[in-house]
């Protein structure tokens, strides 16, 4: 039987990268996913590409950064699927800035997106989820949140809020068999990781390969099998768990070239 039959879910951020590859892998393992994004032409594109051979996928246009656009989202799904068991707080935005440099503005952008997005999805989706007393919650938070890395203060603490949001919900909700859980990627390739690279250059690339000790930088798809497992009843009894998925990482001290 496949992992996640008959399950309906929610995934932000997912016209590219993790949020695409955590799509692919809910649908192969039998999800009917949502993919929320605010880039249309891929998200729609990719959605097709999904939806072949009887699976399910839909595009839906969703800032996570507008409560009316994440409202309408989950109204959307629950019209389309008529539930909602699993949500993936995905999307996301990288802004880095030295803390004594950084504008009010980018700060803020960070916030929005980053920690009150899933704020937003959660308030949409938990009156679903306690009506069906069951769901599934997982966040996308970072190994930034775990370890310094310099001019990333803003970008970590959203990702550190996560982690906070993670662990009181999961103690809140567990009774309601909700569960809530995160995973922490390391260096993984996908688009957002080429914008880095463009404005910190090359360097950057070599030392989080330096510093992962499996001396590589992660796939999507290696994310996206921990979220398809916390998705799935396999991971029934997992609650306020974060999973770093970052080829050890976060094990290591500082690489200094
Ligand atoms: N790539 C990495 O190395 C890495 C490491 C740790 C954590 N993460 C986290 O993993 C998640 C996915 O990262 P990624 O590397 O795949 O990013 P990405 O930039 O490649 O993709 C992000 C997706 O989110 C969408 N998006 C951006 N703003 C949005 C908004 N306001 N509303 C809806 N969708 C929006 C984009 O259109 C894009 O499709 C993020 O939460 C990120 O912080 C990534």
């Amino acid at each position: 039987m496949s992992r996640l039959n008959d399950k309906v879910a929610i995934i932000t951020g997912a016209a590219e990268g993790i949020g695409l590859a955590i799509s692919e892998a809910f649908v192969k393992a039998g999800a009917s996913v949502i993919m929320a994004d605010i880039n249309t032409a891929k998200g729609k594109r990719e959605a097709a590409r999904l939806s072949r051979d009887n699976r399910r996928a839909e595009y839906a246009y969703c800032d996570v950064g507008n409560t009316a656009s994440i409202n309408l989202l989950v109204e959307t799904c629950v019209k389309t699927f008529g539930k909602i068991d699993v949500l993936v707080n995905n999307a996301a935005v990288a802004i880095s800035g030295e803390i004594t440099q950084m504008p009010d503005e980018d700060w803020d952008t960070l916030m929005n997106i980053n920690l009150k997005g899933a704020f937003r999805t959660v308030r949409a989706c938990l009156p679903y989820m306690i009506s069906a007393q069951s769901g599934s919650v997982i966040n996308i938070s970072s190994t930034q949140a775990h370890r310094s890395w310099d001019n990333w203060t803003a970008y970590a603490t959203a990702k550190g809020g996560l982690l906070s949001m993670t662990n009181q919900l999961a103690g809140q909700f567990g009774s309601n068999n909700i569960r809530f859980n995160s995973i922490s990627p390391g260096t993984i390739l996908t688009p957002m990781l080429d914008k880095r690279m463009k404005s910190e250059g090359e360097q950057f690339l070599k030392a989080s390969i330096h510093q992962a000790a499996m001396l590589r930088c992660g796939k999507p798809e290696e994310v996206a099998m921990t979220a398809v497992f916390l998705a799935s009843d396999e991971a029934a009894f997992i609650n306020g768990e974060d999973i770093k998925v970052d080829g050890g990482l976060s094990t290591l001290p500082r690489y200094f070239e």
